[in-house]
């Protein structure tokens, strides 16, 4: 008998079977990262395996999604061989009603936004407990280049500072006691905030702070969000 899915996972199950609709045969699709992601991947893939769908190629945004979507049988090319992509689907770690979005937890940020931009749709997937009044309770994910990482953490200090967020922990992100390595060989700052007031303001005055790559703050870019519930049911945010 198969298991049952926790809530989490039903919620979770249910935004990227939503998300499986939107899908066409002959599609060029970004994969997004994560829990969610991986929920989506493996229901494209399922689908394909069963002939429903044919034609759909996939750009991974993190290895760790190309290797789930290969053992799923989802055909995979690159973002240079496709040139542009028809949707991308991923989750995300919080999102707010104006769809702006914190991603980064699983920390493939820059794979994802370089994805996410260079597609025609961007849609979130995600459980309830990701729908937020107002974004900044998850810690802002902002990918940094290791050289030099030290100063670069004392001027995003400083930024932060001159926007209001006076002692704000930022925490270089560890993994068994080493640096976190992205999978582009970048370290991840996590920014603690609380409450982020003006995402577009603080994204753009982090991104111009030399040795950092990417912010996890994806303002205007995902169009649709899919809210799942553990029972099934689905809502639809679109950006307005
Ligand atoms: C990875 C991400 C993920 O989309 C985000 O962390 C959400 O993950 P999950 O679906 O596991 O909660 O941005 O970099």
């Amino acid at each position: 008998m198969p298991h049952a899915l926790s809530p989490a996972d039903a919620a979770k199950k249910a935004a990227a079977d939503a998300a499986l609709d939107l899908v066409a045969p002959g599609m060029r699709l970004g994969l997004g990262t994560g829990s969610t992601a991986d929920w989506f991947v493996r229901s494209l893939g399922a689908k394909m395996r069963s002939g429903a769908l044919t034609g759909v190629v996939g750009v991974p945004t993190s290895v760790r999604t190309g290797q789930l979507a290969e053992r799923e049988g989802v055909p995979l090319t690159t973002l240079d061989e496709a040139g542009w992509l028809d949707l991308t689907v991923d989750g995300a770690d919080e999102l707010d009603d104006r769809l702006t979005l914190i991603k980064g937890g699983g920390g493939a940020l820059l794979q994802e936004k370089i994805v996410a931009c260079a597609s025609d749709r961007m849609a979130v997937i995600a459980d309830a407990t990701k729908h937020v009044a107002t974004l900044g309770a998850f810690p802002l994910p902002v990918e940094v280049v290791p050289f030099g990482w030290e100063t670069t953490r004392a001027i995003v200090e400083a930024t932060l500072r001159e926007l209001g967020h006076e002692g704000c922990a930022i925490a270089l992100r560890l993994h068994r006691d080493e640096p976190f390595l992205t999978d582009g060989g970048h370290f991840i700052f996590d920014l603690s905030l609380g409450a982020i007031a003006d995402a577009p303001r603080l994204a753009s005055r982090l991104i111009a702070i030399p040795g950092v790559i990417e912010t996890g703050l994806f303002v205007d870019i995902a169009d649709l969000a899919l809210i799942g519930a553990p029972d099934g049911a689905v809502r639809r945010i679109e950006r307005g």
